[in-house]
């Protein structure tokens, strides 16, 4: 049977990819990032999932405004990355793992979430920046194939926290009545606070910040509970990204172990955060 091993939550911001494809990650503005991650990446490498399923928004790059599935599952054999206006960014494509996909596609249906499916796709900078926080230096292919999970963060009406976090318990459900045995590292990608237009363009909001860090281990229900609406006025109108985080942990068990917790301001015009959590309690 397939399980759930470990959860990375992170900022997706495209600069953050920018820094490691353009070799300025030892920069003074990049530097303490990096180092936030290390030793995150240190422990993943030494815990390599056979699958990773990426929760993560498109920024109108593959899809256009016309469009915007609330949720939607790839199921495709591989992805390309995004041209997003300035080139495809300098990284492989990411293979898919469409036996996998097909089956969380017909278990979430069948637990009445009507999800889109996206037979091809191209992934932005939500998916590939993630992938490379988790592994900086992928050669010619990135280390595992990926199940892509689309959330709408961009269009109003956006899922509530609430569903998002039922999805992933869904999610982490449909994972475990997989028949082969496959260890599944599962990701929430985006956030934490940030608002990139308008006239709080440029928030930060370092206590929500802090509180969702410990919450998403503690007592995800109370951030499942919080409206879009708080979620856009706490954390910004791309603050509310943080709602795939819990889609993330609804499909860990109810306790799990905190590996590593980095949060560093700004990345761009982002709290950067990131969270990796082993599935399971700690051992007594
Ligand atoms: C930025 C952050 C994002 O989450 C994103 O999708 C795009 C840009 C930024 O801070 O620049
Ligand atoms: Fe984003």
């Amino acid at each position: 049977m397939a399980r759930v091993i470990w959860g990375l939550a992170t900022s997706h911001v495209p600069s953050i990819g920018a820094a490691m494809d353009n070799g300025k990650t030892a920069e003074p503005y990049w530097k303490p990032l990096f180092d936030g991650y290390a030793p995150a990446r240190e422990w993943m490498a030494g815990h390599r999932p056979d699958v990773a399923v990426i929760v993560y928004n498109d920024h109108a790059n593959a899809l256009d405004l016309d469009l915007v599935p609330t949720f939607a599952v790839g199921t495709a054999e591989s992805y390309e990355v995004a041209d997003e206006g300035w080139g495809r960014r300098p990284v492989p494509p990411v293979a898919g793992a469409p036996e996998l996909s097909e089956h969380l596609v017909r278990r979430l249906v069948d637990d009445s979430f009507d999800i889109a499916t996206f037979h091809g796709l191209d992934v932005d900078h939500g998916l590939t920046v993630p992938l490379s926080v988790y592994c900086p230096d992928p050669g010619e292919q990135w280390p595992c194939p990926v199940v892509p999970v689309l959330v709408n963060v961009i269009r109003h009406p956006q899922p509530t926290a609430a569903r998002c976090y039922a999805l992933g318990q869904a999610i982490g459900r449909a994972i475990r009545s997989f028949p082969e045995d496959l260890g599944v590292a599962v990701f929430g990608t985006g956030g934490m606070s940030h608002q990139l237009a308008g006239a709080r363009a440029g928030l930060i909001n370092t206590p929500f910040d802090r509180m969702f860090l410990e919450k998403i281990e503690t007592d995800p229900e109370a951030l499942a509970r919080l409206t879009r609406e708080e979620y856009v006025a706490q954390a910004g109108t791309e603050g509310i990204e943080l709602i795939m985080w819990l889609v993330m942990r609804g499909a860990m068990d109810e306790r799990i172990t905190r590996i590593h917790e980095t949060y560093h301001v700004p990345a761009s015009n982002t709290a950067a955060g990131l969270a990796l959590f082993e599935n399971g309690g700690a051992p007594a």
